[in-house]
C-alpha cells in the first residue's frame, strides 16, 4: 500500500536552528530514498541561504529525491481575504449595500489572518503533495507557529458555537413566521451548509494533525537556558491542546556536554543530537558532509 504523506514540523526558539534542522532532516530522508518537500513557512526565509539556490512559492528540486519550495505569506492573506470577500458577498447578499471593499481594507491588518492564511497555504500544499513521503515544513517565530497549530481546534469549538447559535435563529424565525420548516428548508440554509462546510475542513486539517502516523512535531533546542526554558512554554502551551511534541533535536551541542537532564525532561520524545558544526552548514556538500559525520539519525 502506498504511504501516506507524513508532515514534519520544526519549531522552536528563534535562531536555535530549526531552519538547518529541517534541510539536514530533509537531506536525510531524500537520500534514503524518500520523496520529500521541504517548505519554508517562516516569512524571513533562510532556505535559500542554505542551500545557495533562490526559492519561491513554486518547488524547486534540488536533487532527485528532493524539492524545496518557500511560501509567500503575503500572497495567502491576499488570496484569503478575497476568498473571504466572495463567500460573503455569494452567502450574505443582503450586505453588498456596505462597501464590502472599505472593510477588507481593514481586515488584512487585523490579528489572526496570518495564521489563517498559513493554514491556507498548508491545505494547498499538503493537497498538491500527493506522492511525497514526507513534508518538512520550517516554521515562523513560535507564537505564529502556535497559532497555526492551535487553529483548527479554536475554529471547531467556535463554529461549534456559531451553529448553535444558527439553530436558534431558524428556530425564532420558525416561530415568528408560523411557518412549518421543513427539514429541505434548514438544509437550504445558507449559512447552516457554509457552516458545516468549514467544521468539516478543519476537522479534517485536525485529524491529520493529531494522527501521530501522519503527522510529527520536532522540537529544535540549544542547551542554553533561555531555549531550554522556551522550549517548556512550547510544549506547555501544546498540551494544553492535546498536541505532543514526538521529538527533541538538540542542536549546537558542544562535546563534554551533559545531556541527561534535558533527555529526562524529554523522555516520552525522540532524541536526535546534532553537534556544534566548527564550519558553515550552508550549501549541499557541506550540509552532506555533516550527515555522513552524525552516527545515527532518529527514525523521524
Ligand atoms: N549545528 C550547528 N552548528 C553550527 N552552526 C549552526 C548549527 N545549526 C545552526 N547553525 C547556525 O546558527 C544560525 C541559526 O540557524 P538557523 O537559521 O537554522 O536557525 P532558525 O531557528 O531557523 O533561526 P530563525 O529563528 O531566525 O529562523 C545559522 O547561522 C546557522 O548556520
Ligand atoms: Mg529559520
Amino acid at each position: 500500500m502506498e504511504q501516506a504523506t507524513k508532515n514534519i514540523f520544526f519549531l522552536g526558539k528563534g535562531g536555535v536552528g530549526k531552519s538547518t534542522a529541517s534541510a539536514l532532516t530533509a537531506l536525510h530522508l531524500a537520500k534514503t530514498g524518500h520523496k520529500t518537500l521541504l517548505v519554508s513557512m517562516d516569512p524571513a526565509h533562510n532556505q535559500s541561504d542554505i542551500f545557495e539556490k533562490k526559492f519561491s512559492e513554486k518547488a524547486v528540486k534540488v536533487n532527485e529525491n528532493l524539492s524545496v519550495k518557500e511560501t509567500n505569506i503575503d500572497l495567502w492573506v491576499k488570496k484569503y481575504l478575497s476568498d473571504i470577500q466572495f463567500q460573503v458577498k455569494h452567502t450574505y447578499s443582503y450586505l453588498t449595500a456596505f462597501n464590502l471593499e472599505n472593510y477588507l481594507d481593514i481586515i488584512q491588518y487585523s490579528p489572526g489572518i496570518e495564521e489563517y492564511a498559513l493554514l491556507m497555504a498548508y491545505k494547498s500544499i499538503r493537497q498538491k503533495a500527493k506522492n511525497t513521503d514526507y513534508i518538512i515544513f520550517d516554521m515562523p517565530p513560535t507564537a505564529l507557529t502556535l497559532k497555526f497549530l492551535t487553529l483548527p481546534r479554536i475554529s471547531l469549538l467556535w463554529l461549534d458555537k456559531l451553529m448553535d447559535l444558527r439553530n436558534k435563529i431558524i428556530e425564532k424565525k420558525k416561530i415568528i413566521s408560523k411557518v412549518k420548516f421543513g427539514s429541505k428548508e434548514i438544509e437550504r440554509d445558507k449559512i447552516r451548509n457554509k457552516l458545516n462546510h468549514q467544521i468539516d475542513e478543519y476537522h479534517q486539517i485536525n485529524t491529520v494533525f493529531e494522527d501521530h502516523t501522519l503527522t510529527s512535531l520536532n522540537l529544535v533546542l540549544n542547551t542554553d537556558k533561555l531555549s531550554f526554558s522556551e522550549s517548556q512554554l512550547i510544549v506547555d502551551k501544546l498540551a494544553r491542546f492535546n498536541i505532543k511534541i514526538r521529538n527533541v533535536f538538540l542542536n549546537k551541542l558542544v562535546s563534554g556536554f551533559d545531556t541527561d537532564k534535558i533527555q529526562k525532561e524529554y523522555a516520552d520524545c525522540g532524541f536526535q543530537q546534532f553537534p556544534l558544526s566548527n564550519t558553515p552548514l550552508l550549501g549541499i556538500p557541506a550540509l552532506t558532509s555533516y550527515l555522513k559525520q552524525l552516527p545515527s539519525f532518529i527514525k523521524i
